[in-house]
């Protein structure tokens, strides 16, 4: 199908610890296509992050592959690999890693400069995106300064300003309460029939799953059931 962006075929990951075999992800087939919400559930230790950090390309599986824009990603060459991670993937992190050092502003407009965006673009997009996540008066507030939420909210802006063609979203309203949990999905729902985005978020809010197009619980490191 044409409008497929990325697909698991058969992904299995296993580590080895102290000489014994976990069985992180067992045969996972997915698909998602271009502007589609897909969230993830699944009790913890089911192998949710393990399967983001795969189809980010920052974990390989042990068999299987991710096929991105119908390439395998593994077989991506170095500069493949750099324009897949900066400009094709976001993603939001579990810990949600903001620089302690930098405003909320210069947070969000990092990458952007790493990637050479040029002042004027980056200023409208640091700008559209802070209002996106209703913070647009905290630009200049140091992490410290804004609680766990915004700094989540931080951290959503910074990935969304990139516009990747995926974002990834690990737990990403973990520390938020439910009034700000639903309006973080509902902007994810806004993103991707807006600028056909598509977005893949684990979380374990049920309440959540209805905002999306299409959800996929995860039990033992394998898939169990699709609720569409
Ligand atoms: N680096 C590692 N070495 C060994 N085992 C690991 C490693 N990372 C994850 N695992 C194991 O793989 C399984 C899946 O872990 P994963 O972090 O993907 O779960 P999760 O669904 O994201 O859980 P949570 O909801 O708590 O974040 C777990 O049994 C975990 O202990
Ligand atoms: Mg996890």
């Amino acid at each position: 199908m044409k409008n497929e962006l990325i697909q698991a075929k058969n992904v299995s990951r296993n580590y080895i610890l102290k000489g014994e075999k976990i069985e992180a992800l067992r045969n996972i087939n997915l698909n998602i296509n271009n502007g589609e919400f897909l969230t993830l559930v699944g009790r913890s230790g089911s192998g949710k992050t393990t399967l983001l950090n795969i189809l980010a390309g920052l974990d390989e599986p042990s068999a299987g592959e991710i096929l991105f824009k119908g390439n395998n990603i593994n077989d991506y060459n170095e500069k493949e690999k750099i324009s897949f991670r900066r400009f094709e993937i976001g993603v939001i992190f579990q810990s949600f890693s903001l620089l302690p050092l930098l405003s909320a502003y210069e947070n969000i407009e990092l990458p952007m400069r790493i990637c050479g965006i040029n002042s004027k673009e980056r200023n409208k997009r640091t700008k559209g995106a802070l209002k996106m996540i209703g913070l647009e008066k905290r630009g200049n507030h140091r992490p410290y300064e804004l609680s766990g939420g915004e700094q989540q909210r931080i951290a959503i802006a910074r990935a969304i300003a990139m516009k990747p063609k995926l974002l990834l979203a690990d737990e990403p309203t973990g520390e938020l309460d439910s009034v700000n949990a639903f309006s973080i999905f509902s902007l994810f729902k806004e993103i991707v029939n807006e600028q056909n985005m598509s977005i893949i978020a684990t979380t374990h809010d049920r309440t959540l799953l209805d905002l999306s197009d299409k959800t996929l619980n995860i039990s033992n490191g394998e898939i169990a059931n699709h609720i569409t």
